[in-house]
């Protein structure tokens, strides 16, 4: 158990990790770059080094087993990403693969086994920064997997097909890369709660109820690009106009729906000249409720206001969903045990739902997933300024350790 200094030994990977970034000035690791093949190859340094049998899956994944007492043990898959957004902190995905890496550090230090295989994972882009496609490793493990995405291209028209023959991934092998579910006792995934509950509530860390629904779309209003200077603004059919009045009709509407949120992260206008009326104007749209049925009432009623908007300022509107996940609960029994691992060790038991997406939603496909969150200062996430204290990763290892030993005595026996 804890006092063996492995928190503080998360933390600093964590910092270490937070050094691989495409930029200089800030910490941004896409799917498929450089960044992330250093920091695939750090982690798998750590992970040879805790007695684990490292490879890379197709997609870039990286993948860490450490061997039950019998090969015919069950096997716990365990893990987070290793990508991040832009401008990113240190400790959304890395914390959680680091964790579970820290508990096999922990059995290993010992050469001791359990009557439970555990799996690792790295996944290659939980974000979907670089081609907009959440979950797209855990959906190869997942067997999930939509070939199409490979023709999706990035902001410099980058294929993902390229992307990854040029990170040394294999886009033949992605269908057959998906694991398979035979021997499977669970996913269990630690992460930042990257929200004030925990915090609130002055406590470390947290179970996890299900993560909420989340659409993905991508909307292009198309008018007519002119002089700023010549054409009367009465005659005008300017594309960042119709945009603008439709990201207000989506901040509006997330206030009428009661748990409603719905955000407009990226905008463009062409062709971005000061002296020209935008011709064209594209924005991202992130969609998310906890119940299923009023976030798709939710695109719908978006959709039509958006074709009002167009109607009115006579442009045209190309409506495109990216992705859509349905809500996803956490396992019933896994939680049980999570939430009595929580108890032995102390600590107060807090469930909570996930507003945030994570790995888990695509690895429920896979096996019933269980995911424990840890407390974040300010609940802040997606910002530079995340942070988590070292003796909450402390509980969150002790706690994780608890519930791996009590689902090894549960599948595997004593
Ligand atoms: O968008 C999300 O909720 C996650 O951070 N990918
Ligand atoms: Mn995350
Ligand atoms: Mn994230």
């Amino acid at each position: 158990m804890s006092g063996d200094g492995l928190a503080r030994s998360v933390m600093a990977r964590c910092d270490t990790l937070g050094g691989f970034s495409e930029e200089a000035e800030r910490l941004t690791r896409r799917f498929a770059t450089a960044p992330m093949r250093e920091v695939n190859a750090r982690v798998a340094a750590w992970m040879r080094a805790a007695g684990m049998d490292v490879r890379q899956d197709a997609v870039g994944n990286l993948i860490g087993r450490y061997e039950g007492r019998s090969a015919d043990a069950p096997t716990l898959l365990l893990g987070s990403h290793l990508d991040t957004v832009r401008d990113a902190g240190k400790y959304d995905g890395p914390l959680g693969v680091l964790t579970a890496l820290a508990l096999v550090e922990r059995l290993h230090a010992h050469d001791e086994h359990l009557p439970l295989a555990l799996e690792v994972y790295g996944f290659a882009d939980e974000e979907g920064l670089r081609f907009h496609t959440a979950y797209l490793g855990s959906a190869v493990v997942a067997g999930a997997f939509a070939p199409a995405t490979l023709t999706l291209a990035d902001a410099d028209g980058t294929s993902m097909e390229a992307a990854l023959r040029a990170f040394g991934g294999d886009p033949t092998a992605l269908q057959a890369s998906a694991r398979g579910r035979a021997d499977l006792a669970g996913y269990v995934e630690v992460h930042i709660e990257q929200g004030p509950v925990l915090e609130a509530q002055g406590v470390p860390v947290g179970v996890v109820m299900g993560i909420q629904g989340q659409s993905r779309l991508q909307v292009t209003l198309t008018g007519v690009a002119g002089h700023a200077g010549t054409v009367p603004i009465r005659l005008r059919h300017d594309a960042l106009c119709a945009a603008a009045d439709l990201i207000l009709a989506v901040e509006t509407l997330a206030f009428e729906m009661d748990g409603l949120v719905a955000t407009v992260g990226q905008i463009a206008a062409y062709p971005g000249a000061s002296n020209v009326i935008p011709g064209e104007a594209t924005l991202s749209l992130d969609i998310r409720h906890h119940e299923d049925g009023v976030w798709g009432s939710a695109i719908e009623t978006l959709h039509r206001r958006a074709a009002q908007i167009a109607e009115k300022r006579g442009v045209d509107l190309l409506w495109q969903s990216l992705q859509d996940n349905p809500a996803v609960r956490c396992d019933g029994r896994l939680s049980g045990l999570l939430s009595r691992s929580i108890e032995a060790c102390g600590q107060p038991v807090i469930a909570l739902p996930s507003g945030a997406g994570h790995d888990g939603v695509m690895m429920s496909r896979l096996a019933p997933i269980a995911m424990l969150f840890v407390r974040c200062a300010g609940g802040i996430s997606h910002n530079p300024a995340e942070s988590v204290r070292e003796d909450d990763v402390a509980v969150a290892l002790d706690v994780l350790e608890r519930f791996v030993r009590r689902l090894a005595e549960e599948r595997g026996g004593a």
